[in-house]
């Protein structure tokens, strides 16, 4: 059996710099056309400047004769200059900016601490409507780590959504039912993102036997009704929600330590997970609009004119478990089950010879 579809966009990927990025960054040109690129470095790309100088760097350690497009974005802190954003979206240069309350997540000590210090920007992304992409969790100890995501939208982002009501809102890596009828309910304003790991764990696969470090990501898996929630939206054919990976690559020594590092490296495996998932839930047919269709339509981009083609073996298809960096490796995500879907042909990658 194979499978045509629209090449797909990654909506949320974080490719990390030096090492890393050249490691990681073949796994998503040989499949996706372009993504949306995760501004969380370390330090933070918080100007146009860093934005455009993080694009170059990129474009140098593409595979020869790769199509692929970053797109770019810009970390939003107390005090991002509206200035500066509203250039950089003028000149084409970013796609987004990206909100992470400080303290939620990887390098997000530098993100925002009092909403109401980014109402400027916020004014200048909802003028030219340039998707605000949301970490959406309150970041307070306080506050339970499964419940951050809701009460994130309780006080946060409905304030957002009430001052800026124009304003096109991407809630990242969804994975509550809340959050979910939150972005229906504001749709066409408001999308999510949905990884591919979110659609397979539940937080007992973390516990599996033992502590899973390699499933620990942010925000954490929920319970299992959440991730049928996520399921049912992804397969659904509803426009406002999309794939982004929210692949996450980090140095296994980082993640298996006893304060591990939260994310999930999925790129290599991305499609060949979410073509499983998708058929097992009957809807194959569903894949490209999630994957290639949604995502570019929301940020106002035509979908790719390629097509990727995915096969289903007979057998299980190999599998690579980590990816070398240096004296170090980056594990791949490993969904529990056997893959079945390859991807078999790539015009992304035009050999002119
Ligand atoms: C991401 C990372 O490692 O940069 N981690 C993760 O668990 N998803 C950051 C993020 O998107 O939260
Ligand atoms: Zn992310």
């Amino acid at each position: 059996m194979n499978l045509i579809i629209r090449r797909p966009d990654d909506m949320h990927l974080h490719l990390r710099d030096g090492a890393i990025l050249k490691s990681v960054i073949g796994a998503t040109a040989s499949n996706f056309g372009r993504a949306i690129i995760m501004p969380n470095l370390s330090p933070p790309v918080t100007t146009a400047a860093a934005a455009i100088a993080y694009r170059k760097r990129i474009l140098a350690v593409l595979p020869e004769f790769s199509s692929f497009d970053p797109l770019m974005t810009v970390y939003l802190t107390d005090n991002t200059d509206p200035a500066d954003v509203g250039e950089a979206i003028a000149g084409g240069h970013i796609s987004a900016v990206k909100l992470y309350p400080a303290g939620s997540t990887t390098n997000s000590q530098s993100g925002v601490t009092d909403i109401e210090r980014t109402r400027d920007v916020l004014a200048v992304l909802a003028e030219t409507s340039t998707p605000l992409c949301v970490h959406g969790e309150v970041s307070d100890f306080g506050v339970d780590v499964f419940d951050r995501e809701k009460i994130f939208i309780d006080r946060v982002l409905e304030k957002i959504v009430s001052w800026e009501p124009s304003l096109p809102i991407v809630l990242e890596h969804v994975t509550t039912a809340d959050g979910i009828e939150f972005v229906r309910s504001n749709h066409p304003q408001t999308a999510a993102t949905i990884t591919v790991h979110h659609l397979i764990l539940n937080r007992n696969h973390m516990f599996l036997g033992g502590l899973r470090p390699h499933y620990y990501c942010l925000p954490v898996a929920k319970r299992e009704q959440h991730r049928q929630a996520l399921l049912e939206a992804a397969t659904g054919r509803e426009t406002a929600f999309f794939l982004g990976t929210d692949s996450a690559p980090h140095l296994a020594s980082d993640k298996e330590t006893s304060v591990g590092c939260a994310g999930i490296f999925t790129a290599p495996v991305a499609l060949s997970c979410l073509a499983h998932v998708f058929e097992d839930a009957g809807a194959l047919q569903c894949l490209e609009e999630f994957a290639s269709i949604n995502g570019p339509r929301f940020y106002g981009l035509e979908p790719s004119p390629e097509t990727v083609e995915l096969r289903k073996r007979a057998a299980p298809i190999p599998v690579a478990h980590e990816l070398p960096v240096g004296d170090d490796r980056i594990i791949i995500f490993d969904p529990g089950f056997n893959l079945y879907w390859e991807v078999v042909r790539n015009e992304g990658i035009h050999n002119e010879n």
